[in-house]
């Protein structure tokens, strides 16, 4: 599957890089913003955000300015998230505040959270109230991670950790998306429930694979208590350790799925389908998946 091929990746990838090259700003903050945003991540977020405006009846091109927003909020996360884990290498380069320092670092995250707030500000007041609670749940998440190493941190923790940290972007791009198409309550719940559910999948694998030590693109020197480290505190061996936490995945993958189940099997849904499975199960080496 080639996500680089499809329509919204091309659209949100077009309007990301026009939007950085006519920013009017000083140089020293465009360099960061030019590194953050361009040659950046997969943009899974954004997609999620314009399918979803698509299920739910809307035109994803109306939707490209919030994609944008989603993309910009994750990528100044990812900048303000190596300065609390000493990340070293994000994406195949040096974070940002390796490169630019962690002062530059940090205030480019700002203007990026700025920026998005702008571009999200002209769309639908529940979108916006969406968006807000993203970011609100993200740095509680975060918070969790970092006291993480302290007792009482299990399963439990963990999920609310995650569910806050990572999949609320998630939940947020969904619903947003529902929003703009104009979706009642009970539509934007369900995508918000599948971009949950997705969103936990995601960070779950990415835990995986930072714990069986095959992540070549970016690393930390700070590593969080995830999945497979509260198993292993459990007197596991190593396959089990690994085949427990990739059950997990399945799980979430499964409700994520089951909430596409109640719409009509169009080329969105499959769409939907496809990106599950590429940010979660294809992620994980097929020896652990029998
Ligand atoms: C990566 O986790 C980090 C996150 C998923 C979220 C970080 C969130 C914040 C710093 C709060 C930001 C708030 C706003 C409003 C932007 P990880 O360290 O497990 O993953 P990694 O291996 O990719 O670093
Ligand atoms: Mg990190």
């Amino acid at each position: 599957m080639n996500i680089e091929q499809w329509d919204e990746y091309i659209a949100v990838k077009q309007a990301m890089d026009d939007l950085v090259k006519d920013l009017e700003i000083s140089r020293p903050m465009k360099e960061m913003v030019q590194h953050a945003c361009i040659n950046g991540g997969k943009l899974i977020r954004p997609i999620i955000l314009l399918l979803t405006t698509d299920l739910c009846g809307g035109d994803y091109k109306k939707s490209i300015n919030a994609a944008v927003a989603i993309e910009m909020i994750h990528s100044a996360s990812l900048i303000h998230d190596d300065v609390l884990d000493e990340g070293t290498l994000r994406r195949g380069a040096p974070s940002m505040y390796r490169q630019f320092g962690c002062s530059s670092a940090i205030l480019c995250g700002d203007f990026l959270i700025s920026k998005a707030i702008e571009l999200i500000s002209p769309y639908d007041s529940r979108a916006v109230r969406d968006f807000g609670r993203a970011g609100m749940h993200m740095s509680q998440g975060e918070v969790m991670d970092i006291i993480s190493f302290k007792q009482g941190f299990g399963i439990n923790e963990y999920i609310e950790c995650v569910t806050n940290k990572t999949a609320s972007l998630f939940s947020s791009s969904a619903s947003i998306g529902a929003y703009n198409a104009g979706a009642d309550e009970e539509m934007a719940m369900r995508c918000r429930r599948f971009g949950t559910n997705v969103g936990i999948a995601y960070q779950m694998v990415d835990d995986i694979l930072e714990y069986m030590d095959v992540l070549d693109d970016k690393n930390s020197k700070k590593v969080s208590v995830s999945l497979p480290h509260i198993f292993d505190d459990q007197d596991m061996d190593r396959d089990d350790i690994i085949s427990s936490s990739v059950n997990e995945v399945k799980k979430y993958v499964d409700a994520a799925r089951s909430e596409l189940g109640s719409f009509d099997c169009t080329e969105t849904v499959r769409k939907l389908y496809s990106i599950t499975d590429y940010i979660t199960i294809d992620m994980l080496p097929s020896h652990v998946l029998d």
